[in-house]
């Protein structure tokens, strides 16, 4: 089924936060490969690119999630649950997505203080919405960093929520199973 049923997430859903992962997961090493390289090595210019462009693309698939998510609403979570947990897990959702937007838009916001140009996988510029500002720049750098971090929490929260539901609970509260 394309769009989520009561019980299970459809095929839209579903392949948007598989490959939403997967690009997550990708960036963090893509960044930190790319942070511990000097400012001269060709080398970080190269992999800045794919960095830009992919973590731009992670902002267009969380647009395009939240958009299908307002066409096609998700499963309710199992009444089995209990009250503390479906309010950890909403939260930690609504956190997410709004951090898989913010982190993209520090990045940009980084790049374009530093007057350097967007791109977007060498198919269009992104337009420089701001001015050159040097202390801006770096007041973005390190929230972009901040934020990724925060992001991670939450996603090995999220990680740890869906492996104990998966462990200790009986059939109805596998939330796992409603997402593979
Ligand atoms: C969800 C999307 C993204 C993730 C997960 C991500 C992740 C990361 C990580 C892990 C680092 C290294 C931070 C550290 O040193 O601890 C980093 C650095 C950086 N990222 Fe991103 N990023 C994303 C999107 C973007 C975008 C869209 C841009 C630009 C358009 C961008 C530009 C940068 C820049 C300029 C740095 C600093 C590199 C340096 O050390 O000079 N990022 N990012």
């Amino acid at each position: 089924m394309l769009t989520n049923g009561p019980d299970r997430y459809g095929v839209v859903s579903r392949a948007l936060h598989w490959f939403t992962a997967l690009l997550f997961f990708g960036m963090l090493v893509l960044g930190l490969t790319m942070a511990s390289l000097d400012d001269a090595d060709p080398l970080k210019a190269q992999l800045l690119f794919y960095h830009q462009s992919t973590g731009l693309l992670i902002f267009v698939l969380t647009l395009a999630r939240l958009g299908w998510l307002a066409f096609s609403p998700p499963p309710p979570l199992p009444e089995t649950l209990q009250q503390w947990e479906i309010l950890l897990a909403q939260a930690v959702r609504i956190l997410m997505y709004l951090l898989l937007l913010a982190v993209p838009v520090a990045g940009y916001l980084t790049l374009a203080y530093d007057g350097q140009d967007v791109r977007f996988f060498g198919l269009f510029p992104v337009p420089a919405l701001v001015g050159q500002d040097a202390v801006l720049h770096e007041v973005f750098e390190e929230v972009h960093e901040v934020l990724v971090w925060t992001l991670f929490l939450l996603v090995v929260l999220h990680i740890a929520g869906a492996v104990k539901h998966r462990l200790e609970l009986g059939p109805g509260v596998d939330v796992l199973r409603r997402m593979v």
